[in-house]
């Protein structure tokens, strides 16, 4: 293929990258935007693999590298269930950080590469500033998958003196950046370039053992962001404009997804990278959950919900992790049915970080073909809760808890939340008394206008829609 057509393939890739990202802005485009996606990947790699940079002998390793590659992939997205999709995410990223990291070693160490004067700077600070990006993008995704998956513990690890660890390690990194320009060898500018990888791989993990609980989101698409950058930074590194590109597109639309995440969550950006989460000058806060809340929870049956259902004119359902964890979506379609067909008004609010990834719930209720005009983000149906009859809870825990409003010292305080209480009567699906991914014990529980449906979502919705029906 020639130099041209090549360029002319990865024109048509990136656009097909940009009418991607443009249809997985709305449920109903997003089908077109996945496929745009796919044509734009594969008539990227095909413009690689038969470019003018690939010789003949180097395409079985790229053939023999996809076939391992793309079969983890095959086999991850078979066998990974949805609720774990948080988790996959944050090990890719980890993969798009590690490729910069050795792509970075491999182009300073690469022969081939003879280059004199700015050229020769400009590419070793694009190395540098790769490598850089890419480790802090590894350590800190792999940390974010532990985390994820509950192999790490919740709880933020906050280091005494641990902004100043910051500002030392960035000081070290600059000036070893200094030093890694003006060596004279290979050799010598290994040194500087290894103390940066560790130092960076440090903040990396530092960086996210400082972020705990309901701040999870904003870190997870600050990586996703991240690894775009590092994607970009490799596009410098092997002079692949397409790389550049799609890094870039990657790059900025998650830093534009973090900025939404802590706007909905009332947090400040920088404060979440620094701070760590439930922190108050430094020092861990305590959940006021551990103190015990006052009253008592009011168990109810699946009876006595489809009772308060039937009767109800406006019913909001507001959907949580457990439904995800239950797979509880069609179920819960099924009532939303039937309680429309007998004209009642049913409406679904979401809050931007309901489950375990943006959009979580929306993915899971387009799936079971509740119709998008019901559902709702929670600035638009937070003030309708006091017409509201029935508020149900499906295995949501801290999206909906009134502490993030009264209780100036949770963890969770000056979170937006959904105000279910302010219902009629709220009713919350979940198994047990457990707290959620915060680890905030809920006050709304022993309110005494709510009402503890206890079991598996899905069990105990199957048996509302049957007490429904009869
Ligand atoms: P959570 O606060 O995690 O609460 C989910 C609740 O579901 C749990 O309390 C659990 O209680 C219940 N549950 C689990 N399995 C269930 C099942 N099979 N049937 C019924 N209930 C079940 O979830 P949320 O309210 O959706 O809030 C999301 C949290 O995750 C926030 O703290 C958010 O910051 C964090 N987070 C979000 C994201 C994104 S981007 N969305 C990413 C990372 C973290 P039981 O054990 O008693 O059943």
């Amino acid at each position: 293929m020639s130099e041209s057509l090549a360029t002319v393939s990865y024109i048509g890739a990136t656009i097909l990258f940009v009418l991607s990202l443009g249809g997985l802005s709305h449920p109903e485009t997003s089908r077109r935007g996945n496929l745009y996606g796919m044509i734009g990947m594969a008539l990227a790699v095909l413009a690689t693999i038969f470019g003018p940079r690939v010789t003949m002998a180097g395409i079985p390793w790229i053939v023999g590298a996809m076939v391992v590659g793309g079969g983890v992939g095959i086999y991850a997205a078979r066998v990974v269930k949805m609720t774990q999709m948080p988790e996959l995410v944050a090990l890719m990223h980890s993969l798009v950080g590690l490729a910069a990291c050795l792509v970075g070693f491999a182009s300073y160490i690469d022969p081939s590469v003879q280059l004199a004067g700015a050229e020769k700077a400009i590419h070793e600070a694009e190395i540098y500033i790769g490598i850089l990006i890419g480790a802090v993008t590894f350590s800190g995704s792999i940390i974010a998958f532990g985390k994820l998956s509950g192999k790490i513990g919740g709880k933020p690890l906050l280091l005494p003196a641990r902004h100043w660890m910051n500002l030392l390690g960035l000081l070290v990194v600059i000036g070893f950046g200094y030093k890694f320009l003006n060596v004279h060898s290979v050799e010598e500018g290994m040194i500087p370039l290894i103390v940066m990888t560790v130092i960076a791989l440090l903040f990396g993990i530092h960086m996210v053992m400082a972020i705990g609980g309901a701040d999870m989101p904003v870190v997870v698409s600050m990586l996703n962001s991240y690894s775009g950058w590092a994607a970009a930074a490799t596009g410098f590194m092997l002079n692949n404009d397409l790389l550049i590109v799609t890094g870039a597109l990657v790059g900025s639309s998650g830093a534009i997804l973090s900025y939404i995440m802590c706007k909905a969550m009332n947090r400040h950006f920088i404060s979440v990278i620094a701070g760590g989460f439930g922190t108050s000058g430094g020092t861990v806060v305590v959940a006021s959950g551990d103190a015990q809340p006052v009253g008592e929870a009011v168990p109810v049956s699946a009876v006595e919900t489809a009772e308060l259902l039937r009767e109800a004119k406006n019913v909001i359902i507001v959907p949580g992790y457990g439904m995800a964890v239950a797979q509880a979506q069609h179920t819960v379609y099924e009532i939303t049915k039937h309680l429309r067909e007998k004209g009642v008004n049913v409406r679904f609010g979401i809050h931007p970080v309901a489950g375990r990834m943006p959009g979580h719930m929306n993915v899971l209720l387009a799936e079971a073909k509740v119709p998008y005009d019901i559902v709702m983000e929670m600035d638009e149906l937070n003030e309708d809760f006091p017409d509201t009859d029935v508020a149900m809870v499906i295995g949501a825990n801290d999206i909906v808890n009134p502490a993030a409003q009264d209780d100036p010292n949770s963890p969770i305080a000056g979170m937006p939340v959904l105000e279910v209480w302010k219902a009629k009567t709220s009713i919350v699906m979940k198994r047990s008394m457990a707290s959620g991914y915060a680890g905030v014990d809920n006050p709304l529980f022993y309110k005494e206008n709510n009402r503890m449906l206890f079991g598996d979502a899905k069990k105990m919705l199957d048996e509302v829609f049957v007490a429904l029906k009869t």
